[in-house]
């Protein structure tokens, strides 16, 4: 059987990238053919280097203005598009062009803290600061809104007073390399 071919978007570290590259390498029917980033400094691109991965990096026009990036994607014969840490909102041409195939992960609970602007650190503060219980990742389909598109799975975490977001941030991390390269072999592979 041929392989079914997977594009990794990132825009910065990058972890998540490196660790659904190496979960992949070697996996009998799951190919991670390229990394791609907006961030011409993102780390990722040192990490996909290193572990034998393409990348691509485009600007602002070529992703909201041309159909660069679909033309690559289809002659790559990418089928599914991974988003790990990509903080830009993907546009309606590339959503058109991958239905129901472009997946993201977010570090928190949807459908709170998520949304234009709530990455990162700024997500687990918000969980901090409202006396959250508990925090966990949603991996989700994409559309055209910020963190809004059917979630396919969530993981929980617990969150203790005595937290920081930054140990929050670890627990959430934990529950990321964990869960999302599974979660998505079972997408393709079901
Ligand atoms: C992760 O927490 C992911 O959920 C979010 O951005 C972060 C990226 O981290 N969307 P990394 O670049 O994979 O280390």
């Amino acid at each position: 059987m041929d392989s079914v071919n997977l594009a990794v978007f990132a825009s910065g570290s990058g972890s998540n990238a490196e660790n659904i590259i190496r979960y992949f390498s070697n996996h009998s029917s799951i190919r991670i053919k390229k990394v791609l980033t907006n961030n011409p400094n993102a780390y990722v691109i040192d990490r996909a280097k290193n572990l034998n991965v393409p990348v691509r990096v485009f600007n602002r026009h070529e992703f909201y203005e041309t159909g660069l990036i679909i033309n690559d994607l289809k002659s790559d014969q990418i089928q599914w598009i991974i988003l790990a840490g990509f903080l830009w909102l993907v546009p309606a041409s590339i959503t058109e062009a991958f239905p129901g195939r472009i997946v993201n992960i977010h570090p928190a609970l949807l459908p709170k803290y998520g949304g234009k602007g709530m990455y990162g650190e700024k997500v687990h503060q918000a969980v901090k600061s409202a006396g959250e219980k508990e925090s966990g990742i949603t991996i989700h389909y994409v559309n055209n809104e910020y963190d809004k598109g059917n979630i396919i799975f969530q993981a929980r975490c617990p969150v203790d007073p005595s937290d920081t977001p930054e140990t929050i941030a670890e627990k959430v991390h934990g529950l990321e390399y964990k869960h999302y390269p599974e979660v998505i072999e079972n997408l393709i592979c079901k």
